[in-house]
């Protein structure tokens, strides 16, 4: 009933983003004929380092005032043989890695069109809370509701802070190959610039940090700390544990208690599967389009960069190594419609992207297409108007 009242007062708030398909097709079209040197334009803009550049200067696609978008909510899962309840409540504690933001649009979309509330950063744009620390409730913005469904953005873990905010919550996260995890925050953060790499070639001042790690890496820096096992970090293990085998195995131990699934970003669409399980989402709920530019700027790690970092962020290794492990016993316990239901999940992502575009695209496109800082901050707005804040 709750929810129903919800989408009430949310009505129809959706907006036409032609815009933003446009663009962000153009961009797709940019990456796929191979001008795919991002760091370049980045390179232009500044040495300046701030955690938001990294989420990209983005033009406002989303004007106020501009709501024609119109797309039924459902939340009903498409396997009618089972009673599962579709559950909205959900923390994804999510780490920088290169399908972040692909799978942020599909929580923000989710949470968006069915006019659930979001747990949000108390800063004025930026969907990424101070994760130096574990999350505390200074850094939440103070919207005047204790009814939330999702905290989904940048956030360093706190269990109890989090199942406090959340209650009833299915805690997720996804995990990557350590040597792609640390690349994709060596970029994110821009190091690059921060320890003034000089090579011919952006994408090898990687390579030179991984070579050479110990003579960059300080941990009095905030900005570093993501720079050795940085999953685990964020995860809620200290710089100082990292060593002790006895407390990486508790945290990891204590991360597969908590958490109702750890996806895999190398088995991402595979997770999707699970986490549609889990939920008890629909298809429709899932699908996605990318939204990770740093995927697509370099490609291949050398074996050894790969070697070199599994040894640095050791930790990591052993949470990964762990994790996959246990993802492919829930694939297992999935049963036999697994592989069916991802063929099923492909095709229909698959149509749904060629469906978009399209001369006159479904309106869940101008959704999948929208970029995050965009979404966080249409529904900081309304949520805003909604609730207003704590005085
Ligand atoms: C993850 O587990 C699968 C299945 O056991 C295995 O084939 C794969 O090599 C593992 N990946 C890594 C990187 O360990």
């Amino acid at each position: 009933m709750v929810v129903l009242e919800k989408l009430q007062r949310y009505g129809p708030r959706h907006k036409t983003l032609v815009r933003a398909m446009v663009l962000c097709f153009v961009i797709y079209s940019l990456y796929f004929l191979g001008f795919n040197e991002t760091y370049q334009s980045i390179d232009e803009h500044s040495h300046e380092v701030a955690q938001n550049d990294a989420i990209v200067q983005r033009s406002k696609l989303m004007s106020a005032g501009n709501r024609v978008f119109n797309w039924k909510p459902k939340v009903t899962s498409d396997d009618t043989s089972s009673k599962c309840q579709p559950q909205r409540k959900l923390v994804y504690l999510r780490l920088v890695e290169t399908k972040c933001y692909t799978f942020g649009n599909i929580l923000n979309r989710f949470g968006y069109h069915n006019g659930l509330t979001f747990v949000l950063p108390d800063t004025s744009r930026s969907a990424v809370f101070d994760f130096t620390e574990p999350l505390s409730e200074t850094m939440i913005a103070p919207f005047n509701t204790h009814d939330y469904d999702l905290l989904v953005h940048f956030a360093r873990y706190n269990h109890l802070l989090m199942h406090q905010l959340v209650p009833n919550a299915r805690f997720i996260t996804m995990i990557q190959e350590p040597s792609r995890q640390l690349r994709a925050s060596f970029f994110f953060f821009k190091m690059q610039y921060r320890w003034k790499l000089r090579e011919n070639f952006e994408s090898q001042t990687f390579p030179t940090f991984v070579r050479d790690a110990s003579k960059y890496y300080y941990t009095n820096e905030p900005y570093n700390w993501l720079m050795k096992n940085g999953q685990l970090f964020m995860l809620g293990l200290d710089h100082k544990d990292e060593l002790d085998a006895d407390k990486v195995k508790q945290r990891i131990g204590e991360i597969e208690y908590h958490f109702d699934l750890v996806m895999i970003n190398e088995y991402f669409d595979e997770s999707l599967i699970l986490l549609k399980k889990i939920m008890c989402w629909s298809f429709e709920d899932i699908l996605y389009m990318p939204h990770d530019a740093f995927e697509h700027s370099y490609t291949g790690i050398s074996s050894e960069t790969t070697r070199t970092v599994d040894q640095w962020s050791a930790a990591d290794r052993r949470l990964y190594y762990h994790f996959n492990t246990t993802f492919w016993r829930k694939v297992e316990e999935y049963g036999d419609t697994f592989q069916q239901d991802l063929q099923t999940f492909r095709l229909l992502n698959a149509n749904a992207i060629r469906a978009c575009a399209t001369k006159n695209p479904p309106h869940l496109c101008t959704l999948m297409a929208t970029e995050e800082e965009d979404f966080v901050e249409e529904i900081r707005n309304h949520q805003q108007q909604l609730y207003g804040f704590l005085p």
